[in-house]
């Protein structure tokens, strides 16, 4: 058995549950390296608090399963779907888990796949996410150089975009560009998310779409975009000027990159995961733009976009090595735009480090221009 998942069997009966069920996604890839496609098929890994670890999936994905470094038991179903309910039948019933406290990811197992689980028993399925949480905060030093690298990535393809903008182009062609530049520059091709381009007043709105709406003179250019190097994100935002802009954007510029600034020498082990959100709320307060500061200061970052800590005024979570979570105040004035500042931190020993090295002033895009 693998060490990860040493580690989660002891989880799962410190939190007295009898067994944990996954659907395919972050959880189950950082635990065993497997990947299924999910669709309509339903597919999960059973864990049982005795270690016993089971797979109900469909007859084709069996092959992933060769070699796996642990013992497994697997519960293959053919294309009918009235067949599906006895396999998670003889799965619970084997682990005798059919009257059990199961743990489950709310924000991954499907109904699909929990209306089966129900059926197969009385089993009560509760909220595992704290367990997940306590699994997979703490990053170690391959997953910090992979989070590192996905950072450098999306550094470099910002870089290379920029050269290429010019006013009159859309958002949406900006937003291309990115994407080509992101993989030209190594990332996976799965992206975290899809990038945020935003221009002008569409800069007010922190998950604008870009859109059609062409750059022009007096704008602020806002991007938050991120790579992917071997299932490992980054998350970044930066926010430019194009051509002379209005004075009260650049100081909500210089709000937004103090308080950055704040929170990111307020980060370290010991604190709670609230202090570094009030570090960076403080400095826009007292700037008197408290009221469109409308989102936490950050969240964790990893194998998903978004992942514990949420770092929100009031978490009380202890910070601890190796934590990895955004710092991304922002402040955003309807009409007029918005500024973020977003760096990639990783927890340290006694301290703090930015993945994320990019410049952080708001500047004129013309510094960036071929
Ligand atoms: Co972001
Ligand atoms: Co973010």
């Amino acid at each position: 058995m693998t060490d990860r998942i040493t580690r989660f069997i002891d989880m799962i009966n410190q939190a007295k549950l009898d067994g944990f069920v996954l659907n395919p996604g972050p959880s189950l890839t950082y635990l065993t390296g497997l990947n299924f496609h999910l669709m309509e098929r339903p597919t999960v890994a059973v864990f049982t608090a005795s270690g016993k670890i089971s797979l109900v999936l469909p007859i084709l994905e069996r092959e992933k399963l060769k070699g796996l470094p642990f013992e497994h038991e697997v519960f293959p179903f053919g294309d009918d779907p009235a067949t599906w309910g006895s396999a998670f039948q003889q799965a619970l019933t084997a682990l005798h888990l059919q009257h059990a406290k199961i743990g489950i990811e709310p924000t991954r197992l499907r109904v699909l796949e929990l209306r089966y689980l129900e059926a197969a028993g009385s089993a009560q399925f509760v909220d595992g996410s704290q367990v997940l949480a306590s699994l997979r905060m703490c990053k170690d030093a391959y997953e910090i150089e992979k989070m590192r690298q996905a950072a450098q990535i999306a550094q470099t393809a910002l870089l290379e975009t920029l050269k290429r903008i010019d006013i009159g182009l859309s958002e949406r062609e900006i937003a291309s560009e990115l994407v080509i530049q992101l993989y030209r520059a190594g990332s996976d091709v799965e992206l975290p998310f899809q990038p945020i381009v935003s221009s002008g007043p569409n800069s007010a709105n922190p998950h604008a779409v870009p859109s059609d709406r062409l750059l022009q003179d007096g704008d602020l250019l806002l991007f938050d975009w991120g790579a992917s190097k071997d299932g490992y994100f980054s998350d970044i935002t930066r926010t430019l000027t194009v051509g002379q802009v209005d004075p009260t954007l650049l100081e909500i510029g210089a709000a937004v990159l103090a308080a950055n600034s704040a929170a990111r020498a307020t980060g370290k082990p010991g604190i709670c995961a609230g202090d570094v959100d009030f570090a960076a709320r403080d400095v826009i307060e007292k700037a008197g733009f408290g009221t469109y500061f409308i989102h936490r200061t950050g969240h964790g970052l990893g194998m998903e976009a978004h992942e514990a800590p949420y770092i929100f005024g009031e978490n009380d979570l202890i910070l601890s090595e190796g934590m990895t979570f955004t710092i991304e105040p922002g402040i955003y004035l309807p009409g007029k735009g918005g500024v973020r500042i977003e760096d990639d931190v990783v927890i340290t020993a006694n301290g703090l480090e930015s993945l994320t090295d990019l410049p952080r002033h708001v500047l004129p895009l013309d510094l960036f221009r071929a």
